[in-house]
């Protein structure tokens, strides 16, 4: 069906999906990918943008190993350490978040190592709380200091900015930014805003309805993470002049 391996650590991420399907729940084969090829150089930032329900989070747990059923391929950077952040931050209600972040350490890794991913991401003041004393907007935080604890090589990011309010959302960016910055590490990320895309990425991927693949692609220039709002505006524009079907909203979520 489909095979997988892990590259050098400056080896680029390949994904080619020529077919993936879900059976539905009355029995009925549903394409949902087809013929879609996605090369995303070493250390860079890619960012999947695409219609609620074409098949983001479909691609980002084939790219994460977690659904072997599908027919392509998968190359996967670095030396096979991954982190991921789902939509939902997924954490466990009985365990503090000092103690969520804890338990994905290996073991030669002391959580006092963390201080500086723990100060980036503002948790200092939170690590004896347990996950329901948290705002979805810290909760998502944790999620991701998690993501980072295990110092990945390969991080996949799914909506990490959805239903937070602008604030949060806007420091979170700016968060993740520094992070993928200061850190060697090859990252995809999906999200529906395309100014969160242009802020974060170095690459953008836009993807067409069911069964999806990759309509339009557009490398951004450098240096990411200094875009002001007049360039990440620019961008936008360009992008809603090129890629097809995209001011008309088709290609958002
Ligand atoms: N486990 C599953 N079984 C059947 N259909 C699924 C399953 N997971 C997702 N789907 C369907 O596949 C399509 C793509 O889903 P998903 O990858 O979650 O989209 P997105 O993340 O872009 O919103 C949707 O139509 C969804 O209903
Ligand atoms: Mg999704």
């Amino acid at each position: 069906m489909n095979d997988a391996r892990t590259d050098g650590a400056a080896g680029p991420l390949e994904i080619r999906i020529d077919s993936k399907t879900y059976v539905s729940a009355e029995g009925q084969a549903v394409e949902v990918i087809r013929d879609l090829t996605l090369r995303l150089d070493a250390f860079s930032v890619g960012a999947l943008i695409g219609p609620s329900g074409c098949g983001k989070t479909t691609i980002l747990h084939i790219a994460a190993g977690l659904d072997p059923n599908f027919i392509g391929h998968l190359r996967i950077p670095g030396q096979g350490r991954l982190g991921v952040v789902f939509q939902e931050p997924r954490l466990l209600p009985w365990r503090t978040v000092a103690d969520n972040i804890r338990l994905v350490l290996p073991p030669e890794q002391s959580f006092d190592q963390l201080d500086d991913l723990i100060d980036t991401l503002g948790l200092g003041a939170h690590l004896t709380h347990y996950p329901g004393e948290l705002s979805l907007g810290l909760a998502r935080r944790v999620a991701i200091a998690r993501a980072f604890a295990v110092q990945p090589d390969f991080l996949l990011l799914d909506e990490p900015f959805v239903s937070l309010d602008v604030a949060v959302a806007a420091r979170l960016r700016d968060e993740l930014t520094m992070l993928t910055q200061r850190r060697q590490v090859t990252t995809l990320l999906v999200t529906h805003d395309l100014e969160d895309a242009i802020q974060l990425a170095d690459r953008l991927f836009f993807l067409s309805m069911r069964p999806a693949n990759i309509i339009a692609e557009m490398a951004l220039p450098p240096p990411r993470g200094a875009r002001d709002k007049a360039t990440i505006d620019e961008i936008a524009e360009q992008v809603k002049s090129q890629v097809p079907g995209y001011a008309s909203g088709a290609a958002r979520t």
